[in-house]
């Protein structure tokens, strides 16, 4: 999938996670808010009609109150029963007696604005029509028949949000002085007490709550978005960097593989044309020497001879063996189960000759088998213990010491000497080509790279390290098996 669009889904879900998020907070919030401003107005409805309830409660105690008669404050019609409604003072002012209903009704007739809230008394069998429940109240009147002790609402009349909350109001003893002719008992509900809070200041309050809490959401929204954006731009710009960075490192990687193929071809071509005239120039001095008689010749000329018999010799070597290391890294035929014991064998037979010069002593262990192209395999072992016998035993009988063991899939050989060694330092560079440290086997310099380019180019290593008695081991692993073969 497109890296640029992966990533732009996923700036999007980051966006959508964070605006639900911000905004299921906001709603939470907004929640909490308009609950606490109904506490608070509950609160206040209750204060006032507990306030009305004491007030009321505190007249019937005292069996209404005698107030002097005014134009505001006329005897009350619905005590016509009590024989002792209106009195005189001994000085001659008239008095009326007031019920509590009639009192809170005065009292808030002209003095309500310092309340704004508004309490009312109700009931279904009225003594005063003035008293009569409106259909909320009738409503809530009916719910209290039902046994409920409290009805609270939001409402909206006129127009005006508002709170409504009612209580019943049951009969005590002190009722009955006003009351007992309408044939209540202790006990009953006589009718019910109300208050009604005014909405509007809280719902003010709420909306600018709302307001700020929106604004401020909406800031921290902002920036949550911008620092989203932000990052996703950055990120952005990374990976358009690392994609410019790849396809220059593709490009340079194109160029040096084309680099290498067209070095690798000079030195083939080169080679190529070098290996005719380098055997010629050969099998010719060796001619010319051959046909002068040695008496005959001056010795200036058979010493020159000889130095071109010598030159074209490692001339025609070197041509050789650059074109070995040159296919050092490709099969030379079908890899096929190769009994290295015998490979050896071959080998020795082959170096026969050196080995009888030098008197070597060779030990061959177990050595485990190998699939693996036969030519190759045994070029590596030529090379190496060529390159052993030139350098075993220095002043002792050199003895060379062949083994081998397999480790997880890969064989291990080892080619060992009682030779004086190579220091450390020096070891890495054996395997450079024409890097000749104390003149190798073939003269040119190129054995142990050609087996290093087998080596490595198979999978395996290779590397020298100090033999048990003090000489040099050459190391080597190969894949029991190539690659995609196993089991
Ligand atoms: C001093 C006499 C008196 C006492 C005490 C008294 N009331 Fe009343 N009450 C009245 C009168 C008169 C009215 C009707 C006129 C008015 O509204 O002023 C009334 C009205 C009411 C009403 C309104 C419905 C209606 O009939 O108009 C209710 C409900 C009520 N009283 C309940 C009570 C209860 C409960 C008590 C005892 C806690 C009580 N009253 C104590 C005289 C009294």
């Amino acid at each position: 999938m497109n890296l640029t669009l992966l990533h732009r889904l996923l700036l999007v879900v980051a966006l959508a996670g964070w605006t639900l998020t911000l905004g299921g907070f906001l709603l939470w919030d907004l929640r909490l808010a308009r609950e606490h401003m109904e506490e608070l107005a509950i609160k206040e409805a209750r204060s006032n009609f507990n306030k009305d309830l004491a007030f009321r409660l505190w007249a019937t105690r005292h069996g209404g109150v005698y107030v002097p008669v005014d134009d505001r404050t006329p005897p009350n019609p619905g005590l016509a029963h009590l024989p002792e409604r209106d009195i005189e003072t001994p000085s001659g002012r008239q008095l009326t007696l007031m019920n509590p209903a009639y009192m809170l009704r005065q009292m808030l007739e002209e003095h309500g604005d310092f309340y704004g809230v508004r309490g009312k008394i109700t009931s279904f069998h009225l003594l005063n029509p003035i008293n009569a429940p409106d259909p909320w109240e009738a409503e809530a009147l009916r719910r209290f028949e039902q046994g409920e002790s409290e009805v609270l609402e939001f409402v909206e009349d006129d127009k005006e949000p508002r709170l409504r909350l009612m209580r019943p109001m049951e009969t005590r003893e002190g009722c009955l002085k006003c009351h007992a002719f309408q044939g209540y008992q202790v006990g009953d509900v006589r009718g019910g007490i109300g208050v009604t809070v005014p909405m509007r200041h809280y719902l003010d309050t709420l909306g600018e709550t709302k307001r700020s809490r929106t604004i401020f959401f909406s800031v921290i929204w902002a920036l949550g978005v911008g620092i989203l954006v932000l990052l996703d731009v950055q990120v952005l710009r990374r990976l358009r960097a690392q994609e410019e960075h790849e396809n220059v490192l593709k490009a340079q990687r194109q160029a040096l593989i084309r680099a290498n193929k067209d070095l690798t071809r000079l030195a083939e071509v080169s080679a190529h044309h070098l290996q005719e005239p380098s055997r010629r120039l050969l099998t010719f001095s060796q001619l010319l020497k051959d046909r002068l008689k040695v008496e005959e010749t001056d010795p200036e000329v058979r010493r020159s001879l000889e130095f071109v018999e010598q030159n074209a010799t490692y001339l025609r070597n070197l041509v050789r063996d650059i074109q070995l290391y040159l296919d050092a890294d490709k099969p030379q035929g079908q890899p096929a189960e190769l009994d290295v014991n015998e490979v050896v064998a071959r080998v020795q037979q082959k170096l026969a000759p050196l080995i009888s010069e030098t008197g070597a002593e060779i030990k061959v262990g177990e050595l485990p088998p190998l699939v693996f192209d036969l030519s190759r395999l045994r070029d590596i072992f030529l090379i190496i213990m060529e390159n052993s016998l030139l350098h075993a035993g220095t002043g002792t009988r050199p003895r060379i010491v062949i083994s081998g063991e397999r480790l997880n899939g890969m064989n291990r050989y080892r080619v060992s000497d009682n030779g004086s060694g190579i220091p450390e330092v020096y070891r890495q560079r054996v395997f450079e080509i024409f890097e000749r440290l104390g003149g190798g086997g073939r003269g040119t310099g190129i054995g142990l790279p050609i087996a290093r380019r087998m080596v490595e180019s198979a999978g395996g290593e290779i590397a020298l390290e100090t033999a048990d008695g003090g000489g040099l081991s050459v190391v080597f692993t190969l894949p029991a098996k190539p690659p995609g073969e196993d089991g």
